[in-house]
């Protein structure tokens, strides 16, 4: 079934406001696509902003002071982000992510937190609550962030050696802030604490095994993401992609792995562990090895547009409908229109035989920045 859409200008990238005359479609928990994939994830940018300029995601040519942010008048409000949860929630939702840009910069994110917090699946479980920070603030925040109601949290950390990790932050900011908020989320019992190194072939890749061994013990899962061709503006080219076979196979040989199974159907991570003793690590291979097929998640960005996709170009203006009158029940309707008529599953469209290294992109400038939708 797809929803009849009415287009409306828009400045930034493109919206459609999701029709809502028809007949009303009440949520049973259990919403799935036209290839049978049911909603379960919720990940919603809180800003658009950052503090960190990384190489790969808001480059500093591009995100410069001329960049227009997002006036704050377009952002959602915490009770408008609450009410889309809670209608996300009724029709299956169990994990939520907050993202940025850096959520962590959104001003008293915590009430937020404890508003999500206290929302319930239809069988009355409590969300997996978590979000996903550079760890700047971490430190400061992680009891704050634990009191309101947080799980969890993941920190992404893309390198140990401190002239690397500024270059690649492009910020000047410390490595060792970012480890220390680490250490104080473990402490307040954020956990499980994931990790999530972006790996750049010839940039931090010689990072790989000084990460592994630094985390092994420590409680923390570390992850490391192939290089996507996210967003328009970050220069992708396959030639700096690492596969993930190939960062298994570097740390196999010093430090030798096992392989876990799936612990949710939908995961992004493939799941590994030390044969000699304690610690995780996962790799999540979105360019050689996409997971499409399995892929749960819904994005909401800052200013309300629903994206189906993390390489759409085009959203549903839900904020329309929260502001203007909508009622939760026609809410829920267009909602239900739109992802059962959701067919994206980009990187399996755009998947080539991966040892050819013959990955052709055509990027397209409209296309969401990460940092307007999250990670
Ligand atoms: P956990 O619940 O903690 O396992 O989180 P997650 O792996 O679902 O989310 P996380 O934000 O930690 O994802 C890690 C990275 O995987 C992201 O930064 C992206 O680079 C990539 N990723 C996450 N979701 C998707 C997705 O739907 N599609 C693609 N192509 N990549 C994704
Ligand atoms: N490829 C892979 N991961 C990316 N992230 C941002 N840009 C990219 C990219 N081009 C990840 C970061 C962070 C999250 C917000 O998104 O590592 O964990
Ligand atoms: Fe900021 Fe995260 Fe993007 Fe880096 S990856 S610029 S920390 S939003
Ligand atoms: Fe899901 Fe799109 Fe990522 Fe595929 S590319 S896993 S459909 S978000």
């Amino acid at each position: 079934m797809s929803s009849k859409v009415i287009p409306v200008a828009d400045l930034r990238y493109g919206s459609v406001v999701p029709d809502v005359s028809g007949p009303l479609i009440a949520p049973n928990g259990l919403l799935e696509d036209t290839l049978g994939r049911p909603l379960k994830d919720l990940r919603i940018s809180v800003t658009d902003r950052c503090n960190f300029r990384c190489v790969y995601c808001m480059p500093r040519a591009v995100f410069d002071q001329n960049y227009a942010f997002l006036p704050h008048a377009s952002l959602l409000n915490f009770e408008e982000i609450e009410r889309a949860a809670r209608i996300f929630v009724a029709h299956g939702v169990e994990k939520i992510r907050l993202t940025g840009g850096e959520p962590l910069l959104r001003k008293n994110l915590e009430v937020l937190i404890e508003k999500l917090a206290r929302l319930e699946t239809p069988s009355g479980h409590a969300l997996d609550l978590t979000l996903t920070t550079n760890g700047s603030l971490l430190a400061r925040k992680a009891r704050s962030l634990k009191d309101a109601g947080l799980s969890r949290v993941t920190v992404s950390l893309d390198a140990l050696d401190e002239p690397l990790f500024k270059r690649m932050n492009d910020a000047d900011f410390p490595v060792a802030d970012v480890l220390h908020g680490i250490d104080v989320a473990l402490a307040v019992g954020l956990a499980p604490l994931k990790i999530n190194m972006v790996v750049k072939r010839g940039t931090n890749d010689h990072e790989i095994l000084p990460m592994a061994r630094h985390f092994k013990d420590s409680g923390a899962i570390l992850r490391f993401i192939e290089y996507m061709d996210v967003g328009a503006s970050n220069g992708w080219n396959m030639a700096e992609v690492l596969r993930s076979a190939d960062v298994i196979a570097r740390i196999d040989a010093e430090l030798p792995l096992l392989p876990l199974g799936r612990q949710a159907a939908g995961e992004t991570a493939q799941r590994w562990r030390y044969a000699d003793g304690p610690g995780e690590i996962g790799v999540i291979s979105s360019v050689t090895q996409a997971f499409c097929h399995a892929c749960t998640r819904a994005r909401l960005s800052t200013e309300g547009r629903l994206y189906l996709c993390l390489f759409a170009n085009r959203g549903y203006d839900l904020r329309t409908l929260l502001r203007d009158g909508a009622s939760d029940a026609q809410v829920e309707t267009a909602l239900a229109h739109v992802w059962h008529g959701r067919t994206d599953r980009y990187s399996e469209l755009r998947a080539q035989p991966a040892d050819t290294g013959a990955v052709t992109v055509s990027v397209d400038p409209g296309r969401v920045e990460m940092s307007y939708i999250g990670g």
